[in-house]
């Protein structure tokens, strides 16, 4: 109690110095010159607090996308020391190969001891962590490991099967809340989850037999626990979102919000992340170390591939295993239940799809990469979703070099916290006309999807552009195909809407469906 009033005025002091005089007087002495563009609101060329607030709010991507338009303002200042930009020609200039900008400081705050290939910023341990791992990424390679996806694939029709419900009637829009008897979120992600492991660690974890994500967890001592993966994933990557954006106070902030129970519970439910990527990774190193020839990512990180041995510090190694199945599954089962919803809301495209897909299947429970790779209508469906609400949508922090970088043609100084988000960048109508419409066809002319490619940035652009791209596509493709074609689906009604809140991902909530076998005519499925 004693410590606690005596410690009160030094925290007062502190808060008052740190976020009120310090900022009001760099505000107006403005070394940077940023006092020259629209403010975000009032406050946010004092504090990065109006920011954290709008994060609160759940879909800030969308928010600064509106305020853009609004203001009709290309640069906006969202921070003290943050320009958001809401002109597509900013994309070259911020995130293109040739930009001078690095990530911005965002990634070593929320990075563990040891920098990933993720959120690493210097370029050249970029690039020596990028090139050993891209090895494994080659489209050649991913081709081989298909049947690790088609594998996969077939678990999860499998508990789909036993989930199946009679068809819902034809005059029906909204089924009996016991006949919505999947998740599809849920499900979809304990796919994603298995198929990374399988794909990174040659590591099945059986989540999708048990119907649920709880995993085995390890302490660094060697004790093991049960842990929820999903929930686990989820809160670390919504708890570090929250304040994050207060560079400066992040740690402070996430301190003090430990006096709420919601937090305390909320950090509980994180902590377990950390264990769950340490027992996947000592387990495969295990494995290695006791001569087991496996074939997954797992090995470009122990040899090249002449089989000389990197000798790789296990903390380098820890951290690039974590990145690999942090960003390689959540992504991808977002794009996937996003893509579902879509077409279940507009049957006139499910329709088309499955005439394209339906007449290439001879049989398959399990679509073969090699028969649905290159249908233009599911790429176009795919491409789409991921257009409409990138499961990526957020402005990518990046900084600029001391000496500062031209943006859209104007000289932004050094040091400065850069971004444009996907959100925006895809929601253009000079680049993408309706955007807010779900219009497949706007990517079947090939013209026009080469106009519209280079604006087309769901897994980022340039040398810190997603490195999982091909293997997402690999992973969605499949899967689509097969649902598609082997069921029937509905919502709980034509008014739910799916739950959204934007972390670094857009996070998303349960998506209850309805399932049932398709009446297959023609070809009869298996
Ligand atoms: C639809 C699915 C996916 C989306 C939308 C997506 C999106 C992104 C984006 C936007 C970035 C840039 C992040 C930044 O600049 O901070 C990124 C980077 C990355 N992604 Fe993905 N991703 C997806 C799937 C995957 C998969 C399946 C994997 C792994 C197998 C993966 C691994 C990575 C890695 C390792 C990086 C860091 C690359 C680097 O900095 O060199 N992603 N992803
Ligand atoms: C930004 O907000 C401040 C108040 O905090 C206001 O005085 C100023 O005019 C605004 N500047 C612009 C360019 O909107
Ligand atoms: C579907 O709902 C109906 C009516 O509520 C019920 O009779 C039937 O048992 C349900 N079927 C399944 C598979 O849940
Ligand atoms: C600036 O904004 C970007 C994206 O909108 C965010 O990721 C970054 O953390 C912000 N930087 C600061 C210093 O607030
Ligand atoms: C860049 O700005 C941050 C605060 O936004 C500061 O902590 C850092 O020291 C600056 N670095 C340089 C090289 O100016
Ligand atoms: C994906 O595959 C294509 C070839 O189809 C290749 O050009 C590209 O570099 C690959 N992308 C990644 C991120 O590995
Ligand atoms: C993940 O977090 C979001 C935001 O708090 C929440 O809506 C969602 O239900 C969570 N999902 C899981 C699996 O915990």
């Amino acid at each position: 109690m004693a410590i606690a009033i005596l410690t009160l005025p030094v925290i007062g002091i502190y808060v008052a110095i740190i976020w009120l005089i310090l900022p009001v007087f760099n505000y107006f002495r403005d070394p940077k010159g940023l006092r020259k563009y629209r403010n975000l609101s009032l406050l946010s060329g004092v504090t990065d607090l109006p920011y954290v607030y709008l994060n609160s709010l759940g879909f800030r991507s969308k928010s600064i996308t509106e305020a853009h338009q609004k203001f009709n303002a290309p640069i906006l200042r969202i921070g003290p020391n943050n320009l958001s930009f809401g002109d597509v020609k900013a994309i070259r200039d911020i995130y293109g190969h040739s930009t001078p900008c690095l990530k911005d400081l965002k990634y070593s705050i929320t990075g563990g001891p040891h920098p990933n290939i993720f959120d690493v910023v210097d370029k050249p341990k970029h690039s020596e962590k990028r090139k050993r791992l891209s090895a494994a990424f080659a489209i050649k390679n991913l081709v081989d490991w298909e049947f690790k996806v088609a594998d996969t694939t077939a678990r999860l029709l499998a508990a789909f099967d036993k989930r199946c419900t009679d068809p819902l009637p034809a005059d029906c829009s909204t089924p009996a809340k016991d006949n919505l008897t999947i998740d599809f979120n849920h499900w979809i992600n304990l796919f994603t989850i298995e198929a990374i492991n399988v794909l990174a660690l040659s590591s099945r974890l059986g989540v999708l037999e048990q119907g649920d994500d709880l995993v085995t967890a390890q302490r660094m001592d060697g004790t093991t626990y049960k842990a929820h993966y999903r929930r686990a994933q989820n809160q670390s990557a919504f708890a570090t979102s929250y304040f994050i954006w207060d560079y400066q106070n992040f740690h402070v902030l996430r301190l003090l919000f430990n006096i709420f129970p919601k937090w305390r519970r909320i950090h509980g439910e994180a902590n377990p992340w950390k264990d769950v990527i340490y027992h996947q990774t000592i387990t495969r190193l295990n494995r290695h170390q006791n001569g087991e020839k496996l074939d997954d990512f797992f090995v470009s990180l122990m040899e090249n591939k002449a089989g000389e041995p990197y000798n790789l510090e296990f903390g380098e190694i820890l951290g690039d295993v974590g990145a690999v199945i942090d960003a390689g599954a959540d992504t991808t089962a977002i794009a996937l239940t996003q893509v579902l919803e879509l077409l279940i809301r507009h049957p006139e495209h499910m329709r088309t799809l499955r005439e394209e897909i339906d007449p290439v299947l001879d049989g398959e429970v399990v679509a073969p990469f090699e028969k649905v790779r290159n249908l233009p209508f599911l790429r176009a469906c795919l491409d789409e979703a991921m257009r409409i609400i990138p499961p990526t949508s957020a402005g990518l922090p990046r900084r600029t070099p001391p000496e500062g970088a031209m943006i859209l043609g104007q000289w932004i100084p050094g040091n400065t916290s850069v971004s444009m988000t996907a959100y925006a960048t895809h929601h253009d109508p000079t680049v993408f006309p309706n955007p807010d419409q779900f219009q497949p066809h706007r990517w079947m002319d090939p013209a026009e999807r080469k106009r519209m490619e280079p604006y087309f940035i769901p897994f980022s652009t340039g040398g810190r552009g997603c490195i999982g791209r091909n293997i997402s596509y690999l992973e969605q493709t499949i899967m689509l195909a097969s649902l598609v074609h082997r069921y029937e689906f509905a919502l709980p009604s034509p008014e739910w809407k799916l739950k959204r809140f934007e972390a670094f991902n857009l996070l998303i909530g349960e998506m209850p469906i309805r399932l049932w076998r398709r009446r297959q005519t023609g070809h009869v499925a298996a």
